[in-house]
């Protein structure tokens, strides 16, 4: 079966993803790793540019990429209204599996599971090459880091072969004020260490005639080991990871993997 990437219907996206806590504890955690000075910053698939105003908002030289140009011209307009220029925060179309902008930041960083979307080692070693393509030169700590922040996989939800109707929600969609019901549907794939999801979207039109939309993608599980695995195959090491936003290491029990990586 062929990969279906990740493609969110951006005029839903913050609405759809509003309820999730990690979105409020995500960014203030990064920003705490940082020095006093102000960094360059390049986030790979920055979306709607959630993480990338409020990191540039605090005075670092944010890029911001992401090959979808619908969640681009969102961000776009979400940085004007925020007041912030191109120098400040730099947006563009940009596929992370090829990326090269000739240039090379403080910290690449990759938020909320992204890196789970590329389901095969060829894909993630892509976009290992991208990150570090993009680090600033430097052995033993002195170059750029890479930090990255993903869902630690509950080996339950992994072990059935689907799982229907999971965590409905409702949201309003921000352009007509519709009430959107949400829920995902998770099933394995033939592919080992994929499972298939999609996210349903249900709503009434004017007229009360019930309304569809699917969003479809396949995602992979990273284990804590196979992230350092990772990150070593390509110069890396992790200097430090956490299961969490208080700063606790990963357990099994982690919600998340957190992690800080720097050259070798
Ligand atoms: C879960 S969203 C995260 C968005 C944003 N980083 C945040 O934290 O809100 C995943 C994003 O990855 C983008 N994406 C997926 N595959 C990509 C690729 N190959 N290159 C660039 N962006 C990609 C999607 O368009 C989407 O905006």
């Amino acid at each position: 079966m062929p990969r279906k990437p990740y493609r969110a219907p951006a005029h839903w996206y913050d609405a759809e993803n509003a309820r999730h806590d990690v979105l409020q504890q995500d960014v203030p955690f990064f920003l705490g790793q940082l020095p006093l000075k102000k960094q360059s910053i390049l986030e790979l698939a920055c979306g709607t540019g959630r993480a990338a105003i409020p990191l540039a908002q605090e005075g670092h030289r944010v890029v911001g990429t992401d090959y979808a140009p619908e969640m681009i011209d969102l961000a776009v307009r979400r940085r004007d209204a925020a007041g912030l220029t191109n120098k400040q925060l730099s947006l563009a179309v940009g596929d992370m599996l090829d990326l090269d902008l000739g240039q090379t930041f403080d910290w690449v960083c990759v938020f909320f599971n992204t890196l789970c979307n590329f389901t095969s080692l060829e894909l993630q070693d892509r976009v290992f090459a991208t990150v570090v393509r993009h680090l600033k030169p430097g052995k033993n700590g002195k170059g750029g880091r890479f930090y990255t922040d993903l869902f630690n996989p509950d080996p339950g939800l992994w072990a059935e072969s689907e799982v229907t109707a999971r965590d409905p929600y409702i949201f309003r969609s921000p352009d007509d004020g519709r009430t959107i019901y949400f829920s995902t549907d998770v099933m394995r794939s033939s592919e080992p260490q994929v499972q298939h999801v999609i996210h349903r979207y249900e709503w009434f039109d004017d007229k009360g005639k019930r309304k569809r939309a699917t969003h479809e993608f396949d995602m992979t599980s990273i284990y804590p080991r196979e992230l350092q695995l990772l990150a070593e195959r390509h110069g890396l090491v992790v200097e430090a990871m956490w299961g969490n936003y208080d700063g606790s290491p990963v357990t099994p029990d982690s919600p998340r993997i957190i992690a800080r990586c720097c050259r070798k």
